[in-house]
């Protein structure tokens, strides 16, 4: 019975270092061991032995069990080590690769321009509140003093909405509705931008786009005066502009403001000397701005006497492009990867 042990303690060396994985190596742990197998067999055929020579045959067994069980082991180990290095390979992350990569695209230039403006006003102190693009006729109109017919709703080309009642519903032709937002939304002191789309029935032209940005600001306190309008509209246009850059400004009329004013800044081009950019005045047009109207403060339930404040908003698009010598604002809108790679 142990003769033919070593003969099948070599074929088992064999077939175990030829195991290729730990797969084929678990059927061949079973093969070898198992209750089948021909070292559990022969153990079984111990009971027909002579006490002496079946102590001598079960001792010839146990060894080459343990013998079997010992390569099985070393080659397990050996397999498993091999399949982590496999796995780690695989999950392998190169950092040091260069892969040719598309370009990255970057922030629109309107965009870029709005997140400055609203830096440079978070630097003054400001907020910055939202708005919906969807309006209702009161805050686009009544709330800003606007009362139905009255003449100056035609300074704006509203887009009516096909929402409720005719003229009801409109795309907001301004950001100053957001003002009444914000009152509404709040108490007094109120120092806040508001940028955002607005909207009007135009057709694009070099100068004009139907979808266009503003950024509106707000401020509402005790004691606010026309000169702290005047001084805040020049610590922004140094600000954002550069030193050297201040503002003028011209009588004009709002609904919701009074007095009312537009604003110039100094040419950006000329510094103020009088070029073709300016029409050789030395100032370019920003915006609109005036103190608050009581019937604006009513709208929104503050006490007239107790508060007043300024307000002032101006166009972000025909601004940037002004500045960075975009000849037409059809460019910003239609989306031509050559132009808009360029800032
Ligand atoms: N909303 C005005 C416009 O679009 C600008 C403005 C804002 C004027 C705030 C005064 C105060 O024409």
């Amino acid at each position: 019975m142990t003769d033919e042990l070593p003969a099948l303690l070599t074929e088992a060396r064999t077939r175990i270092t030829e195991a290729e994985t730990l797969e084929q190596l678990r059927a061949l742990d079973a093969e070898l061991l198992g209750k089948r197998s021909r070292l559990a067999t022969a153990k079984a055929r111990l009971g027909s032995l002579e006490p002496e020579a079946r102590r001598e045959a079960g001792r010839g067994l146990n060894e080459a069990r343990q013998e079997v069980e010992r390569e099985l082991a070393e080659r397990r180990q050996a397999l498993e080590a091999l399949a982590r290095g496999t796995r780690l390979e695989a999950e392998r992350l190169d950092l040091t690769e260069i892969v040719p990569r598309r370009r990255r695209g970057h922030l629109h230039l309107v965009t870029q321009a709005r997140d400055r403006l609203e830096d440079v006003f978070i630097g003054m102190g400001f907020t910055v509140a939202d708005g919906p693009e969807a309006e209702t006729d009161w805050y686009n109109f009544g709330a800003l003093n606007f009362p139905p017919g009255h003449p100056a709703r035609n300074m704006y080309d509203t887009l009516y909405l096909e929402v409720g009642e005719p003229e009801t519903v409109l795309l907001r032709t301004h950001t100053s509705p957001t003002q009444i937002r914000v009152m509404e939304a709040g108490e007094p002191p109120i120092y806040s931008v508001m940028p955002g789309r607005c909207y009007r029935q135009d057709t694009a032209d070099a100068s004009h786009l139907p979808n266009f940005h503003q950024i509106e600001g707000l401020v509402v306190d005790r004691g606010i005066t026309f000169g702290d309008l005047a001084g805040t509209l020049d610590t922004f246009t140094s600000a954002y502009f550069g030193p050297g850059i201040t503002t003028r400004l011209r009588p004009s009329y709002f609904p919701f403001t009074e007095p009312s004013a537009e604003f110039d800044i100094t040419c950006t081009f000329c510094k103020g000397d009088g070029c073709a950019s300016c029409g050789r005045t030395g100032w370019l047009e920003l915006g609109g701005c005036g103190m608050v109207h009581p019937n604006v403060f009513a709208s929104v339930g503050y006490d007239p006497e107790a508060w007043s404040g300024f307000a002032f908003g101006f166009g972000i698009d025909r601004m940037t492009a002004q500045r960075s010598g975009v000849a037409d604002l059809r460019d910003l809108v239609t989306n031509d990867i050559r132009f808009l790679e360029q800032f």
